[in-house]
């Protein structure tokens, strides 16, 4: 879906910046260039990258267990 009808930028591309690293909208008006124009989609954007940070953020505390189990002597097991 495209977020940023001005820049066209898509919801993927969003997601992708936040994968990258973007936290904020500034990131992604810095990167993609989202919301520098008539700034309509500012409201989207940030709602898409705090989706896609919540997701990153939940598939991080569900790794740990299965790192843990990776890592181990088998005798520590
Ligand atoms: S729709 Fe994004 S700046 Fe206009």
């Amino acid at each position: 879906m495209i977020v940023c009808v001005c820049r066209r930028i898509s919801d993927h591309q969003i997601r992708q910046a936040a994968a990258d690293g973007a936290v904020s909208l500034e990131c992604l008006q810095f990167e993609l260039g989202v919301a520098t124009q008539c700034g309509r989609c500012a409201d989207c954007a940030s709602h898409v990258l705090c989706d896609a940070r919540a997701a990153k953020m939940q598939a991080h505390v569900a790794l740990p267990q299965h790192h843990v189990s990776i890592g181990l002597h088998p005798q520590m097991a």
